[in-house]
């Protein structure tokens, strides 16, 4: 990763980046809970490379929602630059950041590498809010896991 990175909040048009919010949440009306609400981070080097929306989920409580690299960018810690500054940006107000995902070889390995520590599950919830099944690296998802991390 390159020096001259940075990182921009995107006030407007947010719809702009639904394919890049597509690869980490794969069903439109799911990233249309959050989408409005949330306050979406966009890193660029040259081009658009990644891109993150973050919630608040009550006092001093924030919640990653979406996380995603441009698949030709992944392996090269773009993505654990943009989480490290979001979790800068959100250590004034916030006691703690969470973020849901499925129980994947691929993203569990990505937040606990960047110190999130396993809270709770969901049992099913992939299964019973989304409308179609959902596989990664052939593996159906079915929970949620939740991991958290103190912002101070
Ligand atoms: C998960 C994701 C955001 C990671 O982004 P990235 O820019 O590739 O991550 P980084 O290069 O910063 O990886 C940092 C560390 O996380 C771990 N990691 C990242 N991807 C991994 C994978 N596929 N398998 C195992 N460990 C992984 C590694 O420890 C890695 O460090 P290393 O490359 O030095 O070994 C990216 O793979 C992605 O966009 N996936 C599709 C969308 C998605 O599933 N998003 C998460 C759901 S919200």
């Amino acid at each position: 990763m390159k020096e001259e990175c940075v990182v921009k909040i995107v006030e407007e048009n947010k719809d702009d980046f639904m394919e890049l919010l597509l690869l980490a949440d794969e069903q439109e009306d799911m990233v249309r809970r959050y989408l409005d609400r949330g306050t979406l981070f966009a890193l660029y080097d040259g081009e658009l490379v990644s891109i993150c929306v973050v919630t608040e989920e009550g006092e001093g409580e924030y919640e990653i929602q979406n996380l995603a690299t441009r698949e030709e960018y992944q392996r090269k810690g773009y993505g654990r630059a943009l989480i490290h500054h979001v979790l800068e940006h959100y250590k004034g107000p916030g006691r703690i950041m969470w973020v849901g995902t499925g129980d994947s070889p691929m993203t569990v390995p990505f937040y606990e590498s960047c110190g999130f520590v396993y809270s709770h599950r969901l049992a099913n919830y992939i299964v019973e809010h989304y409308d179609h099944p959902i596989f990664e690296n052939g593996v159906q998802l079915t929970d949620k896991v939740y991991f958290k991390k103190a912002l101070s």
